[in-house]
């Protein structure tokens, strides 16, 4: 089996979306002898020579995994200027396609929209859809190995394992992986609490505490 994972994360070190895609695909190499190519969007989108590389690789891939953040509840913008120019020139290939939303609130929902975008996505490539998994609370994985949240990671990791295991057999995402994947790694309140203290140390760490309550454009 050949996979894509195409990040779609703009950051240029690790991110979150890259630990969440690599687990499946880091699965799929060692429990299934899949072969993986790595590509981000970030990066085909500023080099030709990147683009026709993911085109190559998608052209012979059996399943297409995209794990990208969500911005603003939607796919951030080099991924969405990826795909729109994989549909101006479509593959030959139908490889099948996947995808991993992580976001930055607790509840997982706010992945919908973007994973529908994906599905759409599949639909008018006539690709099939093998479906998307949205994770909630993404800052708290903050693009390091997910051992560093113990248990809570730990989870996680096993449900994305399931996740790889059903790709592995050329069957959709079960709905019950997808489910579990939705449940928050930890509690809210503690998510919530820990995001309040990360803030407020970036605010005193760039000198920013006193502006921090700012209301620039109320008149
Ligand atoms: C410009 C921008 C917009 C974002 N919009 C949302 C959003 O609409 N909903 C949400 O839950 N998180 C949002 N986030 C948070 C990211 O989805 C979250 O931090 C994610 O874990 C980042 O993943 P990455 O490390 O793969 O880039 C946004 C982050 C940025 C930088």
């Amino acid at each position: 089996m050949r996979v894509v994972l195409l990040i779609g994360s703009p950051k240029p070190k690790s991110s979150t979306s890259q630990i969440l895609g690599t687990i499946i695909t880091d699965r799929l190499a060692s429990n299934h002898g899949a072969e993986i190519a790595i590509h981000h969007a970030h990066r085909a989108l500023r080099a030709t020579r990147f683009m026709e590389a993911l085109r190559a690789d998608i052209e012979t891939a059996d399943l297409l995994l995209m794990s990208f953040p969500v911005y603003v509840d939607s796919l951030p913008y080099v991924l969405t200027a990826v795909l729109e120019a994989l549909y101006s020139q479509p593959p030959t290939h139908r490889a099948a396609v996947a995808a991993v939303a992580n976001c930055g609130f607790p509840e997982a929902d706010h992945t919908h929209v973007s994973l529908g975008i994906c599905a759409q996505f599949a639909y008018a490539m006539d690709m099939p859809w093998h479906g998307g998994i949205g994770i909630g609370e993404g800052t708290a994985v903050n693009g390091a190995p997910l051992e560093n949240l113990g248990p809570f990671g730990a989870r996680l990791k096993q449900t994305l394992h399931e996740a790889a295991d059903a790709l592995a057999a050329r069957a959709p995402i079960p709905p019950e992986v997808i489910d579990q994947a939705a449940r928050p790694m930890m509690p809210k309140r503690m998510y919530t609490f820990l995001g309040t203290l990360g803030w407020n140390k970036m605010a005193r760490d760039n000198d920013a505490r006193s502006v921090m309550w700012a209301r620039p454009y109320d008149s």
